[in-house]
């Protein structure tokens, strides 16, 4: 087989082409998805339609909202810290209990039984207006529960 130079030079240009205009296309809609720089926080409703000491849950923004005795809000991961099986609140305990390996947590979501080692994780709520934000998208992880991760309307 002849070797041919020609052949070579232009198939070279077109794959160097390709390979750019992956990356500016890649680019384009990395940008694109954070246009517009907002964190969408999800709307819990009005802070005086949820009474103390009850749990709600949201299973769409993958959260529980509890109400505590003195009124705080806490925002809590409704997966488990194990290996992520959704948890089951305990409506006798207040707790919540993993189904898959028999996880228990208290009412604050701090580990009672393993094999989960660490607490659910909480979300940031911000109250504006009387009406709860959780933001989603935002994890945090704790090692223990204080008293600073409620929040007050
Ligand atoms: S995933 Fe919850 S105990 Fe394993």
């Amino acid at each position: 087989m002849k070797f041919n130079r020609r052949k070579f030079i232009k198939r070279l240009i077109v794959a160097i082409a390709s390979i750019e205009a992956f990356f500016l296309i890649k680019e384009g809609i990395s940008k694109s998805d954070n246009s517009s720089g907002k964190k969408e926080l999800f709307n819990a409703g009005k802070a005086d339609s949820f009474e103390t000491n009850k749990t709600y849950p949201f299973l769409t923004g993958h959260f529980f909202l509890k109400r505590y005795d003195d009124g705080g809000f806490l925002a809590m991961s409704i997966k488990c810290t194990h290996l992520g099986c959704v948890v089951n609140n305990n409506i006798k305990t207040g707790g919540f209990n993993c189904p898959c390996h028999a996880s228990q947590f208290n009412k604050y979501g701090e580990v009672l039984s393993a094999p989960a080692t660490r607490p659910l994780d909480t979300f940031p709520i911000t109250i504006e207006n009387g009406e709860i934000f959780i933001d989603t998208n935002k994890a945090v992880k704790r090692k223990e529960f204080n008293k600073s991760q409620l929040t007050y309307a």
